[in-house]
């Protein structure tokens, strides 16, 4: 229940456009660049935003609304939220210690925590910060026995579920993040110097923590001529294929789940390959600017595959009533990468609690405004006719 939860955050910073403002003034441009760039002309980023406004939802009074339980059960466990951390690259770049600080968060909150292939933070120490909480993200590895030893690393050290994401076939190219010359290892230039400068907070943590590195991935970098650059974008393969993913379902008992789904046919191939879940997904508009939103993705879906996925969704989702929208289109549980980043880059440790309280607060409310007392029943009788 919501209830035993601390819905208190900082009211200077209400909803998450007042994060995102705060974190533009403390972090480098070319870090804000990278959090928050789309692709290409970023129609694709406000096409989510757009869809979550065009869900209305009817509220249902003469309900006693006193006690609202917004948990949820998935994958044989209950969570106390259906809002969770989904993976983000290089994550200690945007405020040092965000991936420890989000995973801990989470697992105080029972709320899942997705940690990317491409993190800053050695895999075993986030999940023992998260033993019941933490998920594991894999691009997956273009050399075979690369994957294999993930795969059981991530085992070895506990993840609760593993998540392959297919919406990276090849890099995307930024305009932003191009424009905005971020490098690593960081490469110092007037602009990135000056931008440091202006930042001193950003910097002197980032000072003092060193680098964010790859580290998760490093033992395979074994040439060591090879730019880290050329690196990432080779380690991948171009274009998961189904082979590949009956290959990780033998390999992964636990809950798998498909991140990145857009397409029905795809969802079926999920259940065809015996997959668990699938994450509906467009990276936040980071890859393919023609790309439908996510809500439009997850309501295209036949029934089957709610029946036999559970499905989940990203990209776009800002406030508690969005994932409230998304539940009653069919959902189970929403994720936002932005939203935490920019809660932690806003206000540092504290930033993580702040996105979590917000969240839940707002769907809490959310919930008794509809005259719905748990966020399990809420669903397509709430939507408004004409959706
Ligand atoms: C800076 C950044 C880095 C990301 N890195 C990864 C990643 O390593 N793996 C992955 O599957 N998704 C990655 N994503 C996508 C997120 O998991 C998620 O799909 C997206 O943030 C959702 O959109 P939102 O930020 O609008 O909420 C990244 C997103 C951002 C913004």
């Amino acid at each position: 229940m919501s209830k035993s939860h601390s819905t208190q955050y900082n009211h200077q910073f209400p909803g998450i456009p007042d994060l995102k403002a705060r974190a533009k003034q403390r972090i480098p441009s070319f870090i804000f660049d990278y959090i928050d760039g789309g692709i290409d002309e970023e129609k694709n980023k406000q096409r989510n935003r757009d869809a979550f406004h065009g869900v209305q939802l009817t509220p249902q009074y003469l309900t006693d609304v006193s006690e609202v339980d917004t948990s949820i059960n998935i994958f044989g466990k209950s969570y106390d939220m259906a809002f969770g951390v989904p993976p983000v690259g290089l994550g200690n770049l945007l405020w040092p210690g965000s991936e420890r600080a989000l995973a801990s968060a989470s697992q105080h909150a029972n709320t899942p925590y997705i940690l990317s292939t491409f993190s800053t933070t050695p895999m075993d120490e986030i999940a023992a910060l998260a033993p019941d909480v933490a998920w594991f993200q894999l691009y997956t590895p273009r050399d075979e026995a690369v994957m294999k030893d993930m795969i059981q690393r991530a085992k070895t050290a506990g993840f609760n579920a593993l998540v392959i994401t297919l919406d990276i076939p090849v890099g995307a190219k930024r305009n932003r993040e191009l424009k905005s010359g971020l490098q690593l290892p960081f490469k110092i230039t007037p602009k990135i110097a000056w931008e440091a400068l202006t930042h001193p907070q950003w910097t002197i943590e980032t000072l003092k923590n060193g680098s964010p590195e790859f580290v998760n991935v490093a033992k395979y970098k074994t040439d060591s001529d090879m730019p880290l650059a050329a690196f990432i974008s080779h380690f991948m393969v171009s274009g998961v294929s189904k082979e590949r993913i009956a290959q990780i379902r033998k390999l992964w008992d636990g809950p798998l789940i498909l991140k990145g789904v857009q397409n029905t046919q795809n969802a079926l191939d999920a259940i065809a390959l015996g997959v668990d879940g699938i994450i509906v997904s467009n990276h936040g508009g980071r890859q393919l600017d023609a790309a439908p939103s996510s809500l439009d993705s997850l309501k295209q879906l036949p029934d089957e595959v709610h029946q036999k996925l559970t499905v989940m969704l990203d990209s776009g989702v800002r406030t508690g009533l969005d994932v409230v929208r998304a539940k009653a289109l069919g959902a189970q549980m929403m994720f936002s990468g932005r939203s935490f980043f920019w809660g932690m880059a806003a206000l540092g440790q504290d930033g993580a609690d702040q996105v979590i309280n917000i969240f839940r607060d707002e769907i809490t409310r959310s919930l008794q405004q509809l005259g719905c007392h748990s966020f399990e029943s809420m669903d397509e009788s709430w939507l408004t006719q004409d959706n």
